[in-house]
């Protein structure tokens, strides 16, 4: 465990306390800004192991090799981490004992960002994040609300029973997918009307990319074909950028017949202009009018074409949820409808959170509120019992 000068280090007492509880054995090092928020002697105490922070003993120049923690761990958690270690991080710096074991790190390093919502959502760590990000680390959600600072948002270090949980996952790699290829598509289609303008819609790609995800950490070979969404590529995930129905539709059914699953979370859209102007369009009369055409409903056709392939769809209805729900489960010959409403709080686009009913032919399970990821282990329990049916 690696921890940082951030006011959520006092969390760190209770984390090192989980992962002894569940079986781990831990070994602490410390910047020497992190001895400013918790002590040494409390982690030391709780992770039965001397703490690390000096590259020697000033009192007796006994030598603490700065790559000794690296080859022995098994995971590297980061947590609290500043943005400061974060920067120092994606650049190499190794100024510290918890950055030289970095560095030298054999294992998985897994960082819990810790920091103000506006230092969380500065261009410059959200850079840094997914220069780690790229390079492998695994960088745990932060959930939003009151931060120290008085301001509430982004940027609190995730709860340390969530920790342990993706701590758990990711070491006891369930790889109960490996082998499996899946195809995702996700986030909103985007229709030109001109060069300059478009028609699309609020889907974010949140619930699509979390799926994604999931299911590369189980071990499954994922093609992530997205619409317009800001977020990263989940990692060991394939991403195919697309603008327009159209051509979402044609990398979905180019790679189609290769997957044992398809999802289909994208926020398609069912009607593109007749004619998009090749001029951007000039300012004239008071009313213009668009004729839109229907585009290809890709869950249809991928449904009527699935074979004994799995196919998941999602339905976003504000009227009639469970009925409309079933009706396209049917009409569109899915294996299993995941509806969401948006008469319900925290659901829907944009949200970290979503509230899901998961229908297939014989079930309907409704769950409660819960963040987007753990909504996403849901359904791809799911599609595993589907898979092995
Ligand atoms: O019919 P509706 O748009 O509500 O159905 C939603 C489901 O169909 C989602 O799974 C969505 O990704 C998919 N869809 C599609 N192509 C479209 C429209 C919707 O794949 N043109």
């Amino acid at each position: 465990m690696g921890i940082t000068g951030s006011i959520a280090a006092y969390k760190a007492a209770m984390l090192c306390r989980l992962l002894r509880v569940a079986g781990a054995e831990v070994k602490v090092v410390m910047t020497p800004t992190a001895k400013e928020f918790i002590t040494p002697v409390t982690m030391a105490t709780l992770s039965k192991n001397p703490i690390a922070v000096e590259f020697y003993n000033p009192e007796n120049g006994d030598w603490h090799s700065h790559i000794a923690m690296g080859e022995w761990a098994d995971c590297y958690l980061i947590a609290p981490a500043t943005a400061n270690t974060i920067a120092k991080m994606a650049y190499g710096i190794a100024d510290n004992l918890l950055l030289t074991t970095y560095l030298s790190a054999r294992c998985q390093t897994v960082v819990a960002p810790a920091m103000d919502c506006d230092m969380f959502a500065h261009p410059t760590t959200t850079e840094n994040l997914d220069i780690l990000r790229k390079r492998g680390v695994v960088i745990l959600e932060s959930p939003e609300g009151e931060l120290a600072s008085g301001l509430s948002g982004k940027g609190r270090m995730a709860e340390p029973e969530a920790i342990v949980r993706e701590i758990d996952n990711l070491l006891s790699a369930k790889q109960s997918l490996a082998g499996r290829r899946f195809l995702i598509t996700a986030g909103a289609t985007c229709e030109a009307i001109d060069p300059v303008r478009y028609i699309s819609n609020h889907s974010t790609g949140k619930m699509g990319y979390a799926i994604a995800d999931t299911l590369a950490k189980r071990g499954a070979k994922v093609t992530l074909i997205s619409g317009k969404s800001a977020l990263p590529t989940p990692q060991n995930v394939e991403r195919v950028d697309v603008c327009s129905a159209e051509e979402m539709y044609q990398a979905t059914l180019a790679r189609f017949e290769e997957v044992d699953c398809a999802v289909m979370c994208a926020a398609v859209a069912d009607y593109t202009p007749v004619e998009v102007s090749s001029e951007k369009m000039k300012k004239s009369d008071d009313t213009i009018t668009l004729t839109l055409r229907k585009t290809h409903d890709i869950a249809r056709e991928v449904g009527a074409k699935k074979g004994n392939r799995v196919v998941v769809g999602f339905a976003l209805e504000t009227e009639n949820e469970k009925t409309n729900a079933e009706k396209k489960l049917r009409e569109k010959n899915l294996d299993m409808i995941v509806l969401n409403s948006l008469r319900d709080k925290g659901a829907g686009f944009g949200c970290d959170t979503n509230k899901v009913t998961l229908i297939d032919a014989f079930s309907q399970e409704e769950l409660p509120l819960c963040s987007k990821s753990e909504v996403a282990e849901h359904i791809a329990d799911r599609i595993e019992k589907l898979l092995n049916r």
